[in-house]
């Protein structure tokens, strides 16, 4: 079998993979670089591309960055090879070098694992509404295995909880909304021009009408000409990712984790977005000890519309070959 690393089109075809992740406003804020024997690919952070408003501490773009990881790991596994990560191999010495990656001879992948890989371009941040219609039980268990499997915790709140939920997010949001360095680093990721980077106006989805939800506004200050209004879910259906601890380690299996949920859910036709704007309002205040674990995420999950995919940056800027 020939080795993932070893031709040009190989690699290309990893990256692909890996840079089809989300990440924070689109930010995209990794690197890849390949050894001089094309053994190790090295996953580094890329820091000029963090958030210091919403995310001082770094941990959403750790979990870009694990996000990213995970999908190379599937995309190592497709080639009939099992990846051996090493995460933060430097940690003292350079904590932006998030995992050192190898390949090892394995078995060829189980259809469950072809199936999450080929869903990775199908996969999009849904910012729609969703449908009434329910996700099945059987896929809820799914998301919360595919949670555990990578050293994570999803929950999956009743009524009372995601009011509450939602409640908070809806407080979170208006002051960050209020917040005149929030808007302004918000709009250094929304361009009005075609980027390789940032979200698009395309992928806003609706203003909320009547019944809103406390998604993230990504057109707070952009004119509203062309954008659509519309009702949001009924009974909106959320997610909630937790891990043990709160540091870099576990942000950056957080990331795996969510990548793994947010597959999991594309392969059964379920859209998803993230509701961050609870954990970039407490981005900055203490750590606190938090018994059930750490929220990593909050994830809306339903039925939507297909929407279009959103830009990545050409390979010469995230692939580095030594
Ligand atoms: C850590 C993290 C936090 C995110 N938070 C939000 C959010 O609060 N609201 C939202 O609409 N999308 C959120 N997203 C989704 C990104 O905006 C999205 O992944 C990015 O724009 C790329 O688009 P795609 O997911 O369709 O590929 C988040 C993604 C990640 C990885």
């Amino acid at each position: 079998m020939l080795h993932p690393f070893a031709t040009h089109v190989g690699v290309r075809r990893l990256v692909t993979a890996a840079v089809a992740a989300p990440s924070v406003h689109n930010t995209q804020p990794w690197r890849f670089r390949l050894d001089e024997d094309a053994s190790v690919m090295d996953l580094r952070a890329d820091l000029d591309r963090g958030l210091p408003v919403i995310d001082p501490r770094g941990r959403a773009l750790h979990l870009s960055c694990g996000a990213a990881l995970f999908n190379l790991r599937l995309a190592i596994r497709v080639t009939g090879h099992r990846p051996v990560v090493t995460a933060f191999p430097d940690a003292a010495g350079e904590p932006a070098l998030l995992a050192s990656v190898r390949a090892v001879d394995a078995a060829m992948p189980s259809p469950g694992e072809a199936e999450l890989y080929a869903t990775i371009p199908h996969r999009r941040t849904n910012r729609r509404p969703f449908g009434a219609k329910r996700v099945p039980q059987v896929v809820r268990d799914e998301l919360v295995t595919a949670a555990r499997e990578e050293g994570a915790a999803l929950s999956l709140p009743g009524p009372q909880t995601t009011a509450y939920l939602l409640g908070l997010i809806a407080a979170a949001d208006a002051q960050l909304a209020a917040d005149p360095a929030y808007r302004a680093e918000l709009a250094r990721w929304t361009p009005d021009r075609a980027r390789g980077d940032g979200i698009p106006w395309y992928a806003f989805g609706p203003r909320p009408t009547g019944r809103g939800l406390p998604l993230r506004d990504f057109g707070l200050g952009a004119p509203d000409a062309g954008r659509e209004a519309d009702d949001f879910d009924a009974r909106p259906q959320l997610a909630v990712l937790l891990t043990r601890g709160d540091g870099p380690p576990d942000w950056l299996r957080a990331g795996q984790a969510l990548q793994r949920v947010l597959l999991t859910a594309a392969r059964r036709g379920v859209s998803a977005s993230p509701l961050s704007q609870l954990l970039d309002a407490r981005a900055a205040g203490p750590a606190e000890p938090r018994p059930y674990g750490h929220i990593q995420a909050v994830i809306r999950l339903g039925y939507g519309r297909l929407v279009p995919g959103t830009p990545r940056r050409p390979f010469p800027e995230v692939l580095e070959r030594v």
